[in-house]
């Protein structure tokens, strides 16, 4: 007997993410089940039963929060046991900054959620995986060195950073917009360019540090979904983004699947930022 493809969306309830488990439940069909998850029990239940509609299919469900230390190990972990593993799992959840709040009431939550949570997600899935598997984190083409002064690319080098020192550099970014000195030091005022980089950073790092012993054709990348109107940008319609370059969060999660449908025996892009299945370069990888 074939054994059931699993899949988990974490952030799955609405906007890219949900779109992305109906993409991936319709693209198995009855051949795997696919877990979204919310914060709060309520939003995955009624996500749950939006998709079930749509597909026709079981979807599955559950309450996870990044910001939680414990949710990662414990749900690879009740997975694992469910399932005997699982093939694909995408860190999609992102906090929402808000426009016109100052970097220093998002700083911590949202680089706690989004570069710590990333960290400890990749950690805490990776033993659960299966051959040929992936792990997608959802990240930004916004999350390059480009978007950095010079000075402070070292701090991202994945060369010569590991995860946790790439953490470190995002918590000093953090301390610096707290103390108000984060313009000085030249970080961008935009708390979602540090951010997203220190997303980017890790995921690559992390892929690196583990490559010599992931299960054979696991692949590791970020992804970059491309504008996509949704509650995380509807604010910055006009201003950071043009409204009609957005796309739908179907068509986002089409470029996603072109990730997630790559064939396992291709080596190709592995540790690396991709948007609709084209490698965007993080700039650390000059001699
Ligand atoms: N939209 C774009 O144009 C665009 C462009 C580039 C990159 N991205 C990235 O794509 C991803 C999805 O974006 P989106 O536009 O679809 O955002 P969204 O509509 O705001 O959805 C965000 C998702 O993240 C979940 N989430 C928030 N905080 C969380 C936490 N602490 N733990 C777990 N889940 C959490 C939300 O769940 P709750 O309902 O429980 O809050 C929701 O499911 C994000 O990483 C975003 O940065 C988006």
């Amino acid at each position: 007997m074939m054994t059931k493809k699993v899949g988990l969306v974490i952030g799955g309830n609405r906007g890219i993410g949900y779109a992305l488990v109906q993409a991936l439940a319709q693209h198995w069909g009855n051949r795997g089940l696919v877990y979204l998850t919310a914060r709060r029990e309520t939003d995955a239940e009624e996500a749950q039963r939006a998709l079930e509609a749509v597909t026709g299919l079981a979807v599955a469900r559950l309450r996870f929060d990044l910001s939680d230390p414990e949710d990662p190990v414990r749900t690879s972990r009740a997975l694992a046991e469910r399932h005997g593993g699982l093939d694909i799992v995408v860190q999609n959840g992102a906090y929402l900054p808000r426009a016109g709040r100052p970097a220093r009431d998002d700083a911590r939550p949202m680089t706690e959620a989004n570069s710590h949570g990333t960290l400890r997600v990749l950690r805490a899935f990776l033993p659960a995986m299966r051959e040929g598997g992936q792990m997608v984190i959802v990240a930004s083409g916004m999350g390059t060195l480009r978007n950095l002064p010079e000075h402070l690319h070292p701090l991202f080098d994945t060369r010569t950073k590991g995860p946790d020192a790439i953490n470190e550099a995002i918590d000093g970014y953090v301390a610096a917009v707290e103390d108000g000195t984060a313009a000085a030091q030249g970080w961008p005022e935009w708390v979602n360019l540090p951010s997203k980089i220190g997303q980017v950073a890790v995921t690559r790092s992390f892929a690196r540090s583990v490559r010599p012993d992931v299960p054979a054709g696991l692949r590791i990348n970020a992804a970059c979904p491309g504008v996509t109107l949704t509650d995380a940008t509807k604010d910055y319609m006009g201003t950071v983004f043009k409204e009609e370059d957005a796309q739908t969060p179907d068509q986002a999660a089409a470029g996603l699947m072109k990730l997630l449908t790559m064939a396992p025996d291709v080596p190709q892009p592995y540790g690396e930022l991709v948007r609709h299945g084209q490698v965007i370069p993080f700039g650390d990888d000059q001699p």
